[in-house]
């Protein structure tokens, strides 16, 4: 019955990597990260980031990737077989948190195309914040641009998705993580040579204790949920296409360790431009759409350098994209026997109906509330701050007690120190839950 799950396979070590990399590192690494770390305090915020991305984020990362290859199919499949009928349920229910963040993270994404073809035609950058401030109204506004570039973008997820996990997504990331790398690089070296970059790399990494509020940790605690892309059925999804032979606790390390250098590199490429520049730093989602045009404006090259910018802001969205709709797509063709050609063809009408509401929201919908917040934040809390933490709290309950002493096989091998497994044990049974749980009820509550 999961016959096209388990037919592919990732042709590498590597190919996993780069691909569950692609997932993590997305537009909450470029838009989120810097100016969340920058309002929660700085290093207090990224210490507990960090903290927790290597303690827990870790070990959920681990724990998904070794339910799915444990089940060898679609996140339910999985979650099925190594837990019953109860967990077939968290699976299914993870599968339609892919779909719900799909339909919205597909809307930024549309945009970010926009930007970038913008970019190419040189108009995206200009010096002046009003006119910036109008081009973004107008393109969020509208709606109707939007849900075009909601459509484009969803066609380029659903082309490479629909070429299968090797030669779709897996080709995508081999080629597009290196040459972000790349790109990051190039740009986070130019905005700290600016002149009055330091101001930026303090705002980012101050410390004080007094900072270190039960808030800013819970935040960080939050943002390593949605960085590593746990509780959405992803590594689940991705940990079934993966050869035997790959030890699964260095290749999450690899995640984990690539996926926190994105965040880190986009805060130092940001956040000292946004400083060189005297401009604001907690400019929420218009950093990226108005803010750093202006910064390019000012600079020598800047429109190649924007270009650039908004290349690896499409790459992430993309990368990221693909991999919630395998997650989609992997549960179709598993478990309602559609081939895949047909799932995507299915996922993407659905997708775009369904991301019509977040796209018309800034615009002609924003009257339209729900519990006082926009379709689009809505979803966006739903799924952050809800779905993806009872997620991840199914996988951990799941793979720390009734599912453990396969996963433990699973994670075992002669190169891993038996402490290793030990320590992953604690963080599952013990601190996953409870982090998960104050998390969420804080988010509820607060
Ligand atoms: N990790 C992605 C990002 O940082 C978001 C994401 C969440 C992707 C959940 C897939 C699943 O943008």
């Amino acid at each position: 019955m999961t016959h096209s799950a388990t037919a592919s396979q990732w042709s590498s070590r590597i190919g996993f990597i780069l691909a569950s990399a692609g997932s993590a590192i997305g537009l909450g690494a470029i838009w989120k990260f810097p100016y969340w770390a920058g309002a929660n305090g700085g290093a207090a915020f990224i210490l507990p980031y960090v903290l927790f991305t290597f303690t827990v984020g870790v070990a959920l990362v681990m724990a998904e990737t070794a339910i799915g290859r444990l089940g060898r199919g679609c996140a339910a499949v999985s979650m099925g077989r190594a837990g019953g009928p109860v967990f077939a349920l968290t699976g299914a229910a993870a599968v339609f948190t892919a779909f719900l963040i799909l339909s919205y993270y597909a809307v930024v994404g549309g945009w970010c195309v926009s930007y970038l073809l913008d970019a190419i035609a040189g108009q995206a950058v200009s010096a002046d914040a009003v006119t910036l401030r109008e081009r973004f109204g107008d393109l969020v506004e509208t709606g109707g641009r939007s849900v075009v570039w909601l459509f484009v973008f969803l066609l380029m997820t659903c082309g490479t998705v629909i070429f299968g996990v090797e030669r779709g997504i897996e080709r995508l990331s081999r080629i597009l993580m290196p040459a972000l790398f790349v790109l990051m690089l190039c740009l986070t070296v130019r905005s700290l040579t600016l002149p009055g970059a330091a101001a930026g790399v303090e705002y980012l990494l101050h410390f004080s204790p007094e900072d270190l509020t039960p808030e800013a940790i819970l935040n960080a605690m939050g943002y390593t949920f949605f960085s590593l892309s746990l509780g959405a059925g992803i590594l689940v999804t991705y940990g079934a296409y993966l050869p035997r032979e790959t030890r699964i606790p260095g290749a999450s390390m690899w995640v984990a360790a690539l996926s926190v250098q994105a965040s880190l590199l986009a805060g130092l490429t940001i956040m000292p431009a946004v400083f060189a520049f005297g401009l604001a730093p907690d400019a929420g989602p218009g950093l990226v759409f108005v803010t750093i045009p202006l910064v390019f404006s000012q600079l020598p090259l800047g429109g190649l350098l924007a270009a650039l910018f908004y290349v690896c802001l499409v790459v992430v969205a993309l990368t990221s994209s693909v991999s919630l709709l395998e997650v989609v797509v992997a549960h179709m063709t598993g478990r309602w026997h559609l081939s895949r050609r047909r799932a995507v063809v299915a996922a993407f009408a659905a997708l775009f109906a369904a991301g019509c509401v977040p796209a018309l929201s800034f615009g002609p919908w924003s009257d339209w509330r729900i519990f006082g917040r926009t379709a689009f934040d809505f979803l966006d809390f739903v799924c952050s701050n809800l779905l993806m933490p009872a997620g991840g709290l199914a996988v951990a309950l799941l793979a720390g007690r009734s599912a453990w002493p396969a996963v433990a096989a699973e994670l075992s091998s002669p190169a891993c120190r038996p402490g290793t497994i030990a320590v992953v044990r604690v963080l599952l049974r013990r601190l996953a839950p409870v982090l998960v749980a104050v998390a969420c009820l804080q988010s509820l509550l607060g």
